[in-house]
């Protein structure tokens, strides 16, 4: 049965059971941030199934193309190299929303596959989630599969839902316990039921998914019941075609013997004499076909037995593992075959669905697919692009099914060509590197057969990236067949210092610099007009290769024979805006010089195609380029009145004139004053209100210089120049300007500092800006005045009170504490008690830290000469203790162990010198008691030693 009539039964049966046939829907997940590709059929019904969005259906049935490549689901590396794994593949889904549940959903996968599609009941194996004893019930009872054909499938290490039979979509989304269904391929073919350790063989065959959707899972884990329980399921196009076709491998379907023998032809693999390095081998037949022509001579059995009678093409499957080992070379050619056939399917429909090769998100993981495949055409002997002609192949194939893929045939096969032909300038140089320090590293690898497996260097997979544009899985994919495996953490940190000195090396466009553009120049036409209604397309570039055509989506540089946008020189910044054809939009987010004659549009193509030699309309942004030009103009105006203000030594040292402001550096040795800057506004204001007209001539450079113009010192000037009058200015400038002073509206210099020994650097705003820049000032002014609820014009003298009132304060409380100190030291001095002619004191102070109250007792031990003190006080429900000690007393009495007596009382411990020592407690409760045994343990000291007497 062809794939075509297997899609074609499949959407019938379910018509017949009421469900709506819905197209396909694009790759791209609509809006869906937790997705890379669609990725399954249930996606383009994901908020379906949580509530969010409603359908006129609640049952539906769709066939939907899906890519897992990069993100979750990711079965690139295993492409190639298994029976089963696809980047691209159809699904085949029904679809209950809040309808049918469990029971329908088996009755109809049962009846589909044992009626429709006659499969053998008893090669067909379930699995049900190990609690589900529902799905279990209905296996077992209402459709007859025997027991010993249901496997309940646990939890991994007994997570709850984290068994393999429980499907989810993403990290987050829609999610159940499922029910599979396996085909067994017969006893000659390796591998256990499901369920059992060998389950990973080839035997039994996951045809069908029946997800039982009932809950959704947000971003912490938690599952939440959907409103109401539904149905999804996943059958593989590819696999339920083996099994009909009678074949092992999704690869020997008919969908893929056509891409297979294209695949072969476009490798070349059909000419004779074969090329190198597959010398024995010349492939005119698909896969299977080939392994039976081949199989004596390349070691391989032919199939022992065919159960079904069908195609004599049973041969158990090439597996990774068995692959690489016994025959290389013709396995290197079947997987090449397999991977060049899968991957033009992803790629070819990745396009068609709008993205394009790039350097991250989707647009990576397809131009990482594209290299895959262009590598493996490269081994099987490929030195010039090949893979984009496979485009026309699949087309054909599967153009009936998806009338999108041939309507941007041309499309997708001149965007592969582009990509094709940058990775084949540098494959070689790139594959000859990787050889050579793979050949160092293999002998150590077969020398010692125990070792982990040998690591390419970082560095050496970051350059083979940075010059060569190996994705780090294809250095990591050419390594592994040859056991070796690659530094990923020395990768990384090279990159991280590549994107750190590209940060350090500032608005360098890397675009700009590579460009080779040999045509002629370009007619400037945006000193008289922003607009140019039939310029010519001369070049196009996209990643700084000439290209033909751009495509939509793609950035990319547009040269035109004449253009109103200009190119960032001079210190101003090139213009932004739009070039547009009848049915495409091209924004140019920047303008460069690509030669010194010749302008390059940098942006994107919105919608639409262009190619050379089309016509375009180019409309530079009006408003950006208005406020650019103020800016210019005010910087010439500033320039001179710096001169008259700070003297004729003034020179410009550097500028940058954008649309939000001027930056103008400056020779000039010392800050500005207030003075001097008002000085400077009042002389460019003054002008702007003469409202002078602007006057551009040209003229030779020496005339020029003659009539006072000002050049820049070190600037190169060619023989004739633009000299510009500006008001009171005469420079020599290329750059665009206001047609008369008036236009600038409003100057005002919002910085000035210094940039190096004897540079100023000056930041200027004008127009809108400027009145902004006075608005926000006035906003500030009203808010202080307002908070100390007085006029602006009375806000320094309101400012100059409280500054006054504060200093008295602050006079007023240093005396008061003071005056506090001295009465507490009175207070505590009178609890001072005698004891063996010594006065010890031991007491709580409020309010004091330690340092408070370390130099409480400081003092204290002056005041009373012969002296044991403690003080402690409480803080945040902790004590604080100090002892301290006056010497000769403290050889008989120890502050540290007076204190660390005290501090266990108070759940506490502590010490210090015999003159001063410090605790803390955690038991405030005990302060008071434990204070009061300080005297008791004085007296028992003075009792223990003899009586000190500071009489004697
Ligand atoms: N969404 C389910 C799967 O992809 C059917 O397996």
């Amino acid at each position: 049965m062809h794939a075509a009539e297997i899609r074609a039964r499949f959407l019938d049966f379910f018509a017949s059971k009421g469900h709506t046939v819905v197209r396909s829907s694009p790759l791209i997940p609509g809006n869906d941030p937790t997705l890379l590709f669609t990725n399954a059929g249930m996606v383009q019904f994901k908020d379906v199934f949580t509530g969010r969005d409603a359908r006129p259906y609640t049952r539906a049935v769709s066939v939907q193309r899906c890519v897992r490549a990069g993100g979750k689901h990711n079965d690139l590396e295993n492409v190639g190299y298994t029976a089963r794994h696809h980047t691209f593949f159809e699904m085949l889904g029904n679809f209950s929303f809040g309808d049918y549940f469990k029971r329908e959903a088996i009755h109809y996968a049962w009846e589909l596959l044992t009626d429709v599609y006659r499969l053998p009941p008893e090669k067909l194996w379930v699995t049900v989630y190990h609690e589900d004893d529902e799905a279990y019930a209905i296996w077992q009872q209402q459709i007859g599969v025997p027991a010993t054909r249901i496997v309940r499938i646990g939890d991994h290490k007994g997570a709850r839902y984290s068994s393999d039979n429980f499907w989810q979509m993403a990290e987050t989304g829609p999610c159940g316990p499922c029910s599979e269904i396996f085909y067994d391929h017969g006893p000659h073919v390796p591998g256990g039921p499901p369920g059992s350790p060998d389950a990973d063989g080839d035997r039994y065959i996951e045809i069908w998914n029946l997800v039982f959707m009932q809950y959704n899972r947000s971003a912490d884990g938690a599952l939440t019941p959907l409103p109401k329980p539904c149905v999804d399921t996943g059958m593989g196009l590819e696999r339920i075609a083996a099994v009909l076709q009678h074949v092992q491998s999704s690869y020997d379907i008919d969908l893929f013997q056509a891409l297979i023998r294209a695949a072969t032809r476009a490798t070349g693999m059909t000419a004779a004499p074969p090329r190198k390095p597959l010398e024995h081998f010349s492939v005119r037949l698909p896969l299977a076909r080939a392994r039976r022509q081949y199989g004596d001579r390349c070691g391989r059995s032919r199939s022992p037995s065919r159960s079904d009678g069908g195609d004599p093409a049973a041969i158990p499957n090439t597996q990774n593992g068995e692959a690489t080992q016994g025959k290389p070379m013709k396995n290197a050619l079947e997987t090449a075959l397999k991977v060049i056939a899968d991957h033009i399917r992803a790629c070819a429909f990745l396009i068609t669905d709008g993205v394009i090769p790039s350097n991250e998100g989707r647009g990576y993981v397809l131009r990482r697919i594209i290299r895959r495949a262009i590598r493996h055409g490269y081994q099987l002997g490929c030195k010039t692009p090949f893979f984009h002609a496979l485009v026309v192949d699949l087309a054909r194939e599967m153009g009936s099914a998806y009338p999108e893929l041939a309507a941007a045939q041309r499309r997708t096969t001149d965007i592969l060509h582009q990509e094709e032909a940058r990775f084949f300038e540098t494959i070689a140089s790139g594959m000859a590197m990787l050889e050579a320090e793979l050949s160092s590293i293999a002998p150590r690898v077969h020398a010692r057969s125990d070792m982990v497996s040998p690591l390419l260097s970082g560095e050496l997979a970051f350059k083979l990236h940075d010059t060569y544009g190996f994705p780090l899985d294809l250095t990591a994919d050419i390594c592994r067949a040859r056991g070796v495996g690659v530094h990923e953490a020395a990768f990384n940190a090279a990159m991280a210092r590549q994107k750190e000195r590209a940060r350090s090396a500032g608005k360098f466009n890397p675009e700009q610099g590579k460009i080779e553009y040999r045509g002629g120049k370009t007619a400037f036409t945006g000193y008289e007009s922003l607009r140019a209604d039939a310029s010519k397309i001369v070049a196009l570039y996209a990643e700084g290769e000439a290209v033909e055509r751009l495509y939509a989506g793609q950035r990319g540089v547009v040269v035109l024979d004449t253009t109103p946008f200009y190119a960032e020189s001079g210190g101003q910044v090139g213009d932004q805006g739009m070039l547009s054809a009848r049915d495409a939009r091209f924004a140019v987010t920047g303008t460069f010089k690509i030669q010194a004659n010749a302008a390059g549009h940098h942006g994107t193509l919105e919608y639409g195609e262009l190619s050379v030699g089309d016509a375009v309309r180019a409309e530079v942004e009006q408003a950006r380029r208005a406020r650019t030009m103020r800016n210019h103009s005010a910087t010439h105006l500033m320039h001179h009145a710096l001169r008259e203000v700070l003297g004729a030594h003034v020179q410009q040292k550097g500028s940058r004139v954008d649309a939000d402001k001027t930056r103008f550096d400056f020779s000039h040795s010392a800050p500005l004053n207030r003075a001097q800057i008002q000085r400077v506004e009042a002389l460019v204001n003054a002008e702007i209100l003469r409202n002078a007209p602007t006057k551009a001539r040209t003229m030779p450079y020496d005339e020029a210089i003659r009539s006072g113009a000002v050049a820049l010192f070190g600037e190169k000037y060619g023989d004739s120049v633009r000299v510009l009058d500006i008001g009171f200015s005469r420079e020599l400038c290329g750059g665009t300007h206001v047609a008369r002073t008036g236009d600038i509206g409003l100057f005002r210099i919002v910085s000035e500092s210094g940039v190096a020994a004897g540079i100023r650097r000056i930041e200027a705003v004008t127009g809108e800006a400027a009145l902004r820049h006075v608005q926000m000032l006035e906003t500030q002014l009203l808010a202080a005045a307002g908070a100390l609820k007085t006029m602006p014009e009375a806000l320094c003298a309101r400012i100059e009170q409280l500054q006054q009132q504060l200093k008295t304060l602050e006079k007023e409380r240093t005396q008061w504490q003071a005056a506090q100190a001295a009465r507490q030291r009175d207070a505590l001095a009178a609890q001072v008690v005698e004891i063996g002619g010594v006065q010890v004191l031991a007491a709580q102070v409020d309010n004091a830290d330690a340092r408070a109250l370390r130099a409480a007792v400081d003092a204290l031990k002056d005041q009373l000469k012969h002296a044991v003190v403690v003080l402690a006080s409480v803080h945040d429900g902790k004590v604080n203790l100090i002892g301290g000690v006056t010497s000769p007393c403290n050889q008989t009495i120890h502050a540290g162990e007076l204190v660390n007596f005290v501090a266990q009382r108070i759940g506490g411990k502590g010490g210090g010198r015999a003159d001063l020592a410090q605790a803390g407690g955690t038991q405030p409760a005990q302060l008071s008691s434990a204070l009061h045994t300080v005297k008791a343990w004085v007296e028992n000291q003075l009792n223990l030693t003899e009586r000190y007497s500071p009489a004697k």
